[in-house]
């Protein structure tokens, strides 16, 4: 079997990235990896003559089941029929609610330019819709309210009728992000185990959807409760979907190029670290400047100009470090010292001076080198 060559680990030289090689290797060589370029969102029409079997839906929930993580099929007419009522009804609450239905469709890429500058989001190829309708809409934009028919018409007329089964992916605790990564984790591999088998699935989560909302936004929990009627005690849908066999081949969806997400990781991570650590030494510089000075104004005397000078010559090294940083270490110096000489039989001053020295070369190193780039 060939696969694409993936162009998109192909570094600025055109050669590929180290990280991209090993990760290319590993992927390879395990079971399900071959199957990551096959792998799609079905959307269109499954085949009703065929039915999954319950052995393959065993061997499905047997990649489910963990601590905190489960999975429950619907598939009796009875549980087929409630979880298709709900998701209809689900659907229409979230074209009715005006806020949620926007932010949807900003996800929706109608024209060529606004995926080549994305590279992400919904789009008409994996709609699930037919070859004419997809050759219209690239022709002729779609508007929200288009959408929204669309979306409704396909969940209600096609997805839901022709599906084998439904699933919920559940977890125990909806606030612990481990075990909503474990449960997205579990969904990858259902879903390339799935392709082996020559499996098609479609997540339909208008009904978490809906409950997320219902949480966040604080409204009577209709669709939390509904759900939670067909599910154990005690847990959570996180992803609800349907399965089948697929009638048509599903088209792929955007994606960024691999190179573009592993150069901005590798450049953001240190610049973050940097940026943090910058900001970090040079506000506490700045407030060991502020005692400096509190002290010189409480004393009096010697120490009183000693104080204030000293605080005011930090906050001049802290503004010479991007220029100059010698100059900057000589003011550090100067202004740290002789407080802490002048007064040396009280612990304060001393400690505070080290903490001036320390801090503060810390911060003008920092503020001497280059800004990092997050591009
Ligand atoms: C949490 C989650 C919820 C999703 N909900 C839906 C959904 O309700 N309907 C749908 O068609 N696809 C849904 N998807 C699928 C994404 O739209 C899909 O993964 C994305 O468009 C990438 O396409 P691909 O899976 O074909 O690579 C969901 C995906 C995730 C991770």
């Amino acid at each position: 079997m060939r696969y694409p060559r993936r162009r998109s680990c192909r570094g600025p030289s055109h050669s590929a990235t180290p990280a991209c090689k090993r990760s290319l290797t590993s992927i390879s060589e395990h079971p399900a990896g071959v199957t990551i370029t096959l792998r799609h969102t079905s959307r269109g029409a499954y085949d009703t003559a065929r039915t999954v079997s319950n052995r393959q839906l065993d061997a499905l929930h047997a990649l489910a089941v963990a601590s905190g993580t489960d999975l429950v099929w619907f598939t009796t007419p009875a549980q087929k029929q409630a979880f298709s009522d709900l998701t209809v009804r689900a659907t229409k609450a979230i074209i009715a609610d005006d806020q949620r239905a926007a932010d949807d469709y900003r996800w929706y890429r109608s024209n060529w330019q606004d995926l080549q500058q994305h590279k992400d989001g919904i789009t008409i190829d994996p709609s699930g819709q037919s070859g004419l309708i997809r050759a219209v809409s690239k022709l002729i934009p779609t508007t929200q309210q288009q959408n929204n028919d669309g979306r409704l018409s396909g969940t209600r007329d096609t997805q839901l009728p022709t599906a084998a089964a439904f699933g919920a992916l559940t977890v125990t605790e909806r606030g612990d992000r481990a075990q909503l990564l474990h449960a997205g984790r579990i969904w990858q591999r259902m879903h390339l185990s799935a392709t082996v088998a020559g499996l098609a699935l479609q997540p339909l989560c208008q009904i978490c959807e809906r409950a997320d909302r219902e949480s966040s936004a604080g409204l009577a929990p209709e669709f939390t409760d509904a759900m939670a009627t067909m599910l154990s005690t005690g847990t959570h849908p996180v992803m609800t979907f349907r399965i089948g066999y697929p009638v048509s081949a599903s088209l792929a969806s955007p994606r960024r190029p691999a190179a573009d997400v592993i150069h901005a990781w590798q450049n953001w991570s240190p610049s973050m670290n940097q940026t943090l650590h910058r900001c970090w030494a040079v506000a506490l510089t700045g407030v060991v400047a502020l005692l400096y000075l509190w002290i010189g104004v409480s004393a009096h005397g010697g120490q009183r100009l000693l104080g204030i000078a000293g605080g005011l010559l930090i906050l001049a090294a802290l503004a010479a470090a991007p220029r100059s940083r010698t100059a900057a270490l000589v003011l550090l110096s100067v202004g740290a010292l002789p407080l802490a000489v002048a007064s040396w039989w009280s612990i304060v001053t001393p400690v505070l001076a080290l903490l001036a020295l320390l801090i503060g070369w810390s911060a003008v190193r920092n503020l001497g080198r280059p800004s990092p780039n997050i591009a």
